[in-house]
């Protein structure tokens, strides 16, 4: 499961403006990619591009020998099946109990009978922790229930491509790390090709498999995880280490005044390169790759202190422990196995939040 998708010269401009020209990149089948940047320069832009909701003025998207840019709208319905979206606010029907809400896309694109649906969507309303809320509208719970809403229906289809336009913003650490965990382990079991836009430096550093970023109108750089996180070139070192010093300023770009101000000053080293998060029942992701091997065929010595187990996924729910250890302990609400599957952690934990908030 999961396939390529292919992105050749993308332009897209809202009337006069440009919000980035030639972007190519290939997203690998089965992979996890991160797409960051500066806000406003375009990710929501380019995954709802990639959908095919917005026409892009130049370029191709090529997924299964079809380009996305050019079917008819008949196709690209048929074509828009293998996704599963979570945009950016949610994008939950207002009026839709959040059950209805999950089951849209089922009633939408299949054939599936009420009982079917009624199975799956309790399947994906467990596997979120969104239990007991099936009943509630939009409008009746909190930022990231509706999240979490969104992220069931994202998956109600088992897409083989899953975009997440910022599914942690608004989430606390907890759940942020848990969403990890749970993006890690979905990609482990359903080998889908994620892109996920996040601002989240940590998750960027320790989830992916490739990173890219957007500035000032084009794609910086795309590439393998160790690729960026070894990065010297100034706008990919300053964002993926959240740094003032380099060239974005607050509105974007830096002048050349406050560019010549910076340029005496030293950088910090290189944090040490993270390993990537496991799996929480330590099962091998098929397209994981071994820790340094990037660095290793490209000659980079990455920072001192890197792919040691004492790095691993900082910030994750994971203790220290490798990936072949056992599970991390979530929290499990009373009465449940001790020993969570590995994606009921996130419902664990979503379940035992919701109860104290
Ligand atoms: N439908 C539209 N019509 C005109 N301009 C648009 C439209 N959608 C987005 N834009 C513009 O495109 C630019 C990029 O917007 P986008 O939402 O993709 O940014 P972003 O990188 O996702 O930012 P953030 O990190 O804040 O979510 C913005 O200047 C926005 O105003
Ligand atoms: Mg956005």
């Amino acid at each position: 499961m999961g396939v390529e998708i292919a992105v050749t010269g993308l332009t897209k401009t809202f009337g006069s403006q440009t919000i980035w020209r030639d972007v190519t990149l290939t997203l690998p089948a089965g992979e996890i990619s991160v797409m960051l940047g500066p806000s406003g320069t375009g990710k929501s832009v380019f995954l709802k591009t990639l959908v095919g909701l917005l026409k892009p003025d130049a370029g191709s998207i090529v997924i299964n020998g079809r380009d996305l840019t050019r079917l008819r709208e008949a196709d690209l319905y048929d074509v828009r099946k293998l996704f599963g979206v979570l945009f950016q606010d949610g994008a939950l029907f207002g009026s839709m109990n959040l059950y209805d809400n999950i089951a849209f896309p089922l009633r939408e694109h299949t054939k599936k009978t009420e009982a079917e649906i009624k199975r799956i969507v309790g399947e994906k309303i467990e596997l979120v922790g969104l239990q007991g809320a099936e009943g509630k509208l939009p409008g009746e719970i909190s930022g990231g229930m509706r999240k979490r809403a969104g992220l069931a229906r994202a998956l109600v289809l088992d897409p083989e491509i899953i975009l997440f336009d910022e599914p942690d913003s608004g989430l606390d650490p907890v759940r942020t790390a848990y969403l990890n965990q749970l993006i890690v382990d979905l990609n482990a079991q359903i080998e889908a090709t994620f892109l996920i836009v996040t601002h989240d430096i940590n998750t960027a550093r320790t989830v992916p498999d490739n990173i890219g970023l957007l500035y000032h109108r084009h794609l910086a750089m795309f590439g393998p995880r160790e690729m960026l996180l070894s990065s010297e070139e100034p706008v990919v070192r300053q964002f993926l280490n959240a740094q003032r010093i380099g060239p974005i300023g607050m509105s974007e770009e830096k002048d050349a005044d406050e560019l010549a101000a910076e340029s005496g000053q030293e950088l910090p080293p290189l944090p040490p390169i993270a390993l990537q998060l496991p799996t929480s029942d330590g099962r091998a992701r098929r397209t994981a790759r071994p820790a340094g091997e990037w660095c290793r065929a490209n000659g980079v010595t990455p920072p001192p202190g890197s792919f040691q187990t004492s790095t691993v996924a900082a910030g994750a729910i994971a203790s220290s422990t490798p990936a072949s250890a056992s599970a991390p302990t979530a929290p499990t609400a009373p009465g449940t196995p001790s020993t969570p599957s590995p994606l009921s952690s996130y419902a664990a934990s979503a379940e035992l939040v919701d109860e104290v908030s």
